[in-house]
């Protein structure tokens, strides 16, 4: 499939599990290509694989988001698709009862004030074209409630949530779709080593999910290329949960 055919994408934390795979997946299905990281060797060699263009960018810093999409812009000439994707989850994003200011608002700014950033200052390009494809990742927990918690993490992508419904209501009618891509579980190589170490902590967490299993990137990665293609061009300020089922699960099959 070549949906994407010439039209110019923006990825953020674009080196990593979820970010790479959307990368190749646009690459295949024809879009032209800027991907942005903090990881500058990570960042590079991602861009060099799919032949991109690769930026180094803090998408917490306000420079430097603006530098990404006018690097996009000068280079291509439209902005046509932004996967506003970045996020962290650090350890010391824990219980509301340990986790401290500095953790609380480190977490707030990658993954919330940043999408803030990314979609301010795409807009505009947008507006001028009449048309676009933002997609902010939020998460399953957004909408779900952990007793394992990260709670700036789970706070932070609520707040792209509702950051993002809002912006798709209020830029529908200048042909501007904005959709929150929530994911279950990725299947990272993090994940795997310390699931591989403690099978019983695997199985309490993977009885939650209705399929079984956690998800692949290049799934998550499908869901993405679909909401930035004309295939959803009737979907906008959706929640659109890529989870497995987890969500709609009350009791899940053995
Ligand atoms: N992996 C999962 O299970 C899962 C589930 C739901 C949602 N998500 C969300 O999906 C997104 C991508 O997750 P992933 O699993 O690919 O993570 P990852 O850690 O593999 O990749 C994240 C990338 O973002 C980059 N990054 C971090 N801070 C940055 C900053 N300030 N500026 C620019 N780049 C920065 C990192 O260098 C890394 O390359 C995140 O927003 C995450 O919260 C992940």
């Amino acid at each position: 499939m070549q949906r994407l055919q010439d039209r110019v994408a923006v990825i953020t934390g674009a080196a990593g599990g979820i970010g790479m795979a959307t990368a190749r997946r646009f690459a295949e299905e024809g879009a032209k290509l800027v991907l942005a990281d903090l990881d500058e060797e990570a960042g590079r060699r991602a861009a060099e694989e799919v032949g991109g263009i690769f930026v180094k960018a803090n998408v917490a810093e306000e420079d430097d988001v603006i530098r990404m999409f006018q690097t996009a812009y000068d280079e291509f000439g439209s902005v046509d698709i932004a996967f506003n994707n970045a996020g962290i989850s650090p350890a010391d994003d824990d219980s509301i009862l340990t986790t401290g200011l500095d953790a609380w608002r480190r977490v707030q700014e990658v993954n919330l004030t940043s999408v803030y950033l990314c979609c301010k200052h795409v807009l505009p390009y947008m507006q001028r074209q009449g048309k676009g494809s933002i997609i902010n990742t939020a998460s399953f927990v957004a909408v779900m409630g952990s007793a394992t918690s990260q709670i700036s993490y789970t706070a932070s992508k609520g707040g792209v949530l509702a950051m993002t419904r809002e912006l798709g209501v209020q830029f529908a009618r200048e042909g501007i779709r904005v959709n929150a891509l929530c994911p279950g579980p990725v299947d990272t190589p993090l994940l795997r080593e310390l699931f591989a170490k403690d099978p019983e902590r695997a199985q309490r967490r993977l009885v939650h999910v209705p399929l079984g299993r956690f998800a692949r990137a290049e799934e998550i990665a499908a869901a993405v290329a679909f909401l930035a293609s004309d295939d959803a061009s009737f979907v906008t300020a959706a929640e659109f949960l890529v989870d497995g089922g987890i969500s709609g699960a009350y009791v899940t099959p053995l």
